[in-house]
């Protein structure tokens, strides 16, 4: 079980590219809360897959591989570096071959039970903001507030375009767009913990918003919910 029941916890779920990450940091600022970028735990398991070698369908070795990765998150400014074993991965942990490799290794159901430990972990005062697909669902049932972003797929895969475009990637639209849309495809029709949101979900879309509505959209439903109790 999760500890302390009493750390409230805020939910971002949704597919890939629909803002959850800058949506839970600006969320974790505003309250001063925790963070936890679920999507790097998957990821950082695909990444030490890729480098010893490690097969999708290894299920004993990649089991192996979230008992023993050395995960760290440290956060300067809003700037927040990942480190496996000691070494800051940066950029390439964003990749989608890292992706697409930690949506294959997460529909693992042994690999899902060996991450939820570190994942209940983030659960510090004086609160938790958890981005990622389950959140609301499997990890984090009991969340006070429960976001499900979503936007067309296309939109997504324009955002991520700009974003790797920025960042001085060759990146070629319609290879992402692909990418994207069957990385999605795997995330929302995998038997376990699917993106879908959870019953008690407020969901958004942010097809037709700018960044800076859906975050204000989030938090007049956080505030509308937590209200007084923060
Ligand atoms: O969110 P991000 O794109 O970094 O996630 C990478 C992959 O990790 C997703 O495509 C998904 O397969 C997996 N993931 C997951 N459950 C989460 C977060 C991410 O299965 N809570």
């Amino acid at each position: 079980m999760s500890t302390g029941p009493a750390i409230p916890v805020i939910t971002i779920d949704g597919p890939s590219g629909v803002g959850k990450g800058a949506v839970s940091a600006a969320l974790a600022d505003a309250l001063g809360w925790h963070l936890l970028d679920s999507g790097a735990v998957y990821r950082a398991v695909a990444w030490v897959a890729l480098n010893r070698d490690i097969e999708a369908t290894d299920e004993a070795q990649l089991v192996a591989a979230c008992e023993d990765v050395d995960l760290k998150f440290e956060s300067s400014g809003s700037d927040i570096a990942v480190l496996i074993d000691g070494v800051s991965v940066g950029d390439q942990l964003r990749s989608e071959p890292v992706g697409q490799m930690a949506s294959k290794v997460a529909a693992i159901p042994a690999v899902r039970r060996a991450l939820l430990d570190l994942q209940y972990d983030f659960r510090q005062s004086p609160g938790l903001i958890a981005d990622g697909r389950d959140m609301g669902t499997v990890v984090f049932p009991d969340a006070q507030a429960k976001i499900f972003l979503t936007a067309s797929a296309h939109e997504r895969a324009t955002r991520r375009f700009k974003q790797l475009k920025e960042k001085g990637e060759d990146v070629i639209f319609d290879s992402l767009f692909s990418e994207i849309a069957e990385r999605d495809r795997r995330d929302r029709e995998r038997a376990v913990s699917p993106t879908v949101p959870a019953d008690d979900a407020k969901v958004i879309d942010s097809t037709d918003m700018s960044l800076e509505q859906v975050i204000s959209e989030s938090k007049a439903y956080v505030e509308s919910i937590m209200g007084g109790s923060e």
